[in-house]
């Protein structure tokens, strides 16, 4: 018998409550299919609580806006508007979704690389655009109809921190100045403020890429300018796993063995090398802990929150994964077991590019639905139905609680940020797996379809 690596996911307690229903889960697959994907509104919604309960504590004045990219759910919009989120939309589709949701012009934002159409209809509504490049400031100055003027965030990078990763987004800050003065002299365009969106979630590289935006926000005030927003992005974490060590053991089996056997050929998971710590699957903290790290850590020895009040700027955060952590999961069916390539596979109905953005990796191990008996011994490899070597659905040998037969359901934890759209395709024929909200209501759960609105009919 060889040692077992095995992954568990953390679950919240309604996913925990789905799983053990098996009544209900027979509900959702006869009704809507199976593969399926199920989001939790509810659980949006303590993730949503429990951020503004941060932002309240320390008093700063705040305006949350769910990234919508994370997930084209219909309901988990629904549930974001109804908490009294703003949203952040980067198209027309998103945007008309955010409009059909309920949100008003003056709680939608865009960001992200514009088309010359989406800036036409952002300056017609009046959406607050943040502006990725001067050549937008441009456009939305010449597409602001007359009498009204635009509100921008100049979305700032090119920051001198080392601990900010360079972002191919945002303005440089060589140009700032150049982009204050196309502001000042553009009679359709109102300065709102400045942003950043990192793609880390240290909060030291946070608390630097707001120092020198504050530089921007002083220097935007001596041109008569008036900014009152810093909006600081997304990229609070997500919390994959109850207990860090099993990754940590994993990643240091996996630099220590042959990864062929833990790992499918080729394949180092991209932990070989830089071990786990850092690793977003391999994170147990909470994203409040982001965000209440960044707020109490200090400027000049003074804590970001009080700097924030003192200069009178209202702090703007666009999460998106925190929002939807742990608020969806996925189920799939095994196809069949089979021997190949000298290793242990089960074939699921579902393609990888269904559960997984195409740089990333399903990691952690599914739970097999009403599974019983021993753990087996061996590991296993999760193989897609597409005919491609390369649709594995886990390049990483998982190991399951106990042994799948044809025709049991794999549940895969967590799945409801980014996993569910960003790379579906219909690939093979095979459409991108059926939504479903998924709602708890005393002890029993209530399904509806969830289609963005923007799909129905095709
Ligand atoms: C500008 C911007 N804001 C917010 C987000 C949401 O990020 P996250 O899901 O990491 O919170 C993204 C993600 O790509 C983004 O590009």
């Amino acid at each position: 018998m060889s040692p077992r690596y095995p992954l568990p996911a953390a679950r919240h307690p309604i996913a925990d409550r789905f799983l053990a229903d098996g009544q209900a889960i027979r509900e959702a697959i006869e009704r809507f299919g199976c593969p399926l994907h199920l989001v939790f509104p509810q659980v949006m919604a303590e993730n949503t609580a429990a951020l503004a309960a941060v932002l309240q504590r320390h008093g700063v004045p705040y305006d949350i806006f769910y990234a919508h990219k994370v997930n084209a759910s219909a309901a988990l919009l629904d549930q974001a508007c109804g908490a009294g989120l703003g949203v952040d939309v980067t198209s027309a589709a998103e945007l008309d979704r955010a409009l059909a949701a309920g949100f008003g012009p003056d709680r939608i934002e865009a960001t992200g690389p514009k088309s010359p159409a989406f800036i036409e209809r952002i300056a017609a509504l009046g959406v607050t655009a943040n502006a990725d490049d001067l050549w937008e400031l441009d456009r939305l100055a010449a597409a602001a109809p007359t009498g009204t003027r635009v509100p921008v965030l100049l979305r700032l990078s090119g920051f001198a921190s080392p601990a900010v990763p360079p972002s191919r987004f945002g303005i440089d800050l060589a140009d700032a100045d150049a982009a204050l003065e196309t502001v000042r002299r553009a009679p359709g365009l109102d300065l709102r403020g400045v942003a950043f969106h990192l793609d880390t979630a240290d909060p030291a590289a946070r608390v630097d890429a707001l120092t020198e935006s504050m530089a921007v926000v002083a220097a935007a005030h001596r041109k008569g300018l008036r900014p009152s927003v810093v909006d600081i992005g997304g990229g609070f974490r997500q919390r994959f796993v109850e207990d860090p060590e099993p990754f940590q053991r994993y990643a240091r089996a996996l630099a220590a063995a042959d990864p062929g056997e833990l790992a499918w050929p080729g394949h180092e998971l991209g932990l070989r090398h830089s071990g786990a710590a850092a690793h977003k699957y391999a994170n147990h903290r909470p994203a409040t802990e982001v965000l209440e790290r960044f707020l109490t850590a200090e400027i000049e020895r003074r804590p970001v929150a009080e700097v924030l009040r003192e200069c009178m700027l209202t702090l703007w955060i666009e999460p998106g994964k925190a929002l939807v952590d742990h608020a969806g999961l996925t189920l799939a069916e095994v196809l069949y077991r089979k021997r190949a390539a000298g290793r242990e596979l089960v074939v699921l109905d579902l393609s990888r590019n269904q559960i997984t953005p195409a740089d990333q990796e399903v990691l952690l191990d599914p739970v097999l639905v009403d599974g019983r008996g021993d753990p087996p011994d061996e590991g296993v490899f999760l193989a897609g139905r597409l005919c491609l070597e390369s649709d594995l659905v886990s390049r990483r040998k998982v190991f399951l609680d106990a042994e799948p037969a044809s025709g049991d359901v794999l549940a895969f934890a967590n799945t409801a940020a980014y996993q569910m759209d960003l790379s579906a395709s219909s690939a093979g024929g095979h459409p991108p797996p059926p939504k479903v909200a998924a709602v708890l209501n005393g002890d029993r759960f209530t399904f509806s379809a969830d289609v963005p609105d923007d799909h129905q009919g095709s």
